[in-house]
């Protein structure tokens, strides 16, 4: 564990089929003033609403609602909330979705008494420092994948800027407790699991992905990736499979929850500020947007990280230790791939609205540089991005 770190996970989490017991109690430390915030209306398809509503009527609550954030949640959705909550004080948001809902939720919760600067401006692209009060979330999670249920992430879309920025925030933002019940991922269509687990796979290997040391944290993650292929695999053949859909579920949280397989790490991320802007120029689903540059991007910085790329392709996906380490380090990729074809379904971004050479340039400039084991440049980034959109890989 090289370098210096602080544990800390506030996040209590409920998990399992009788979770949502625990909302009763929760809703009773905080006052009377409930913003409920939900996406485009699974929620009320599952019953969960009614449920939901009952318990908060029962604790005598007074709710007010922002419903219809969408996938990939827009600033403007997140200003609409901190209008409500600015004419009635608010005193706990719960956020009942998946990660869009929960980032806007967070985006919400920061904002509200942000009065000085525009929000997005100062918590998104500034990445200023946290200094206002935080109306208090808690998360009832619907969907498996980003992690944003324990976590501080909030990623944020601005449609007029074309821009898709993430941030972290600090603890007070965390949600105070999360209720997982895996039943409720059974309605998830077959393409957003995927997605989500793709995403999850992602947030590991952004993880795994940097250092070279012996790490505590590279052994976990390597536990953790291996039970989201299988868990993946069983999903996709049974929907309904209890033991996958809940290893996907709690995967997911600790995938991400900035408390776990970072720990003593440097990181990356590359993958996923390039995927941002694929989303920002085409809107599409961010798992998939993941999966469709993951091997062309490995494939390019794969020498620059050859041992650790090398453990990848032996510990999680049990190639033989057979061959140069160049030899097993692609023949991992190749694994990846194949899971990637056959698990999730999208190999590029040709399937996700990129159109052409153009868009890919305009990607291109308006991602952030970054990376792990290889700083990348611009042309870097048009290489990966042109790679994905001609299967060149
Ligand atoms: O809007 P509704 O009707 O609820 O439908 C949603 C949405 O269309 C549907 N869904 C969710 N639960 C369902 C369901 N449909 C049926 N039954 C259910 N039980 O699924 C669709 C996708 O939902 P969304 O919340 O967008 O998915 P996800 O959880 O993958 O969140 C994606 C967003 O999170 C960001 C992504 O960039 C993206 O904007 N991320 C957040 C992170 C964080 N906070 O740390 C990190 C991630 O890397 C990621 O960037
Ligand atoms: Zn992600």
């Amino acid at each position: 564990m090289q370098y210096d770190f602080n544990f800390s996970s506030p996040t209590k989490i409920y998990f399992g089929k009788t979770a949502l017991n625990n909302l009763k109690g929760e809703l009773d430390k905080y006052g009377k003033n409930i913003l409920l915030i939900y996406g485009g209306g699974s929620i009320k398809k599952i019953g969960l609403y009614d449920k939901i509503i009952k318990i908060l009527k029962e604790a005598n609550k007074e709710v007010y609602e922002l419903s219809g954030v969408t996938p990939n949640p827009q600033y403007k959705k997140m200003m609409e909330g901190v209008q409500i909550a600015r004419k009635t004080p608010i005193d706990l948001i719960l956020a009942v979705g998946g990660g869009s809902v929960i980032d806007l939720a967070k985006g919400v919760a920061a904002s509200i008494y942000c009065f000085d600067e525009d929000p997005y401006q100062k918590y998104w692209l500034e990445k200023k420092p946290l200094d206002n009060k935080v109306v208090p979330i808690g998360a009832i999670l619907t969907m498996a994948g980003t992690g944003s249920e324990a976590n501080g992430g909030s990623v944020m879309s601005n449609d007029d800027l074309k821009l898709k920025v993430g941030r972290v925030f600090p603890e007070e933002v965390y949600p105070k407790f999360a209720i997982l019940n895996p039943e409720y991922t059974y309605s998830v269509p077959q393409y957003q699991m995927r997605a989500g687990s793709f995403d999850i796979m992602s947030h590991l290997m952004e993880q795994y992905f940097s250092d070279f040391d012996d790490n505590v944290s590279d052994y976990l993650n390597e536990a953790l990736m291996k039970c989201v292929i299988n868990s993946l695999k069983k999903a996709n053949i049974n929907p309904t499979d209890y033991e996958a859909r809940s290893n996907l579920m709690w995967s997911a949280t600790l995938a991400l929850n900035h408390n776990l397989v970072n720990l003593s790490k440097t990181e990356d991320w590359e993958v996923h500020a390039i995927e941002h802007q694929i989303s920002a120029f085409t809107d599409c689903t961010h798992g998939m947007g993941l999966a469709a540059i993951s091997v062309p991007y490995y494939k390019l910085i794969y020498k620059d990280g050859l041992a650790k790329f090398k453990r990848f392709a032996l510990n999680v996906w049990g190639i033989e230790d057979k061959g140069s380490d160049q030899e097993i380090a692609l023949k991992g990729l190749d694994a990846l791939k194949e899971f990637i074809r056959d698990e999730i379904g999208v190999l590029s971004i040709k399937d996700l609205g990129v159109t052409g050479t153009q868009m890919i340039s305009d990607i291109a400039d308006s991602v952030e540089l970054g990376g792990g084991y290889k700083i990348l440049t611009r042309d870097d980034v048009y290489q990966v991005l042109l790679d994905s959109y001609k299967l060149n890989y």
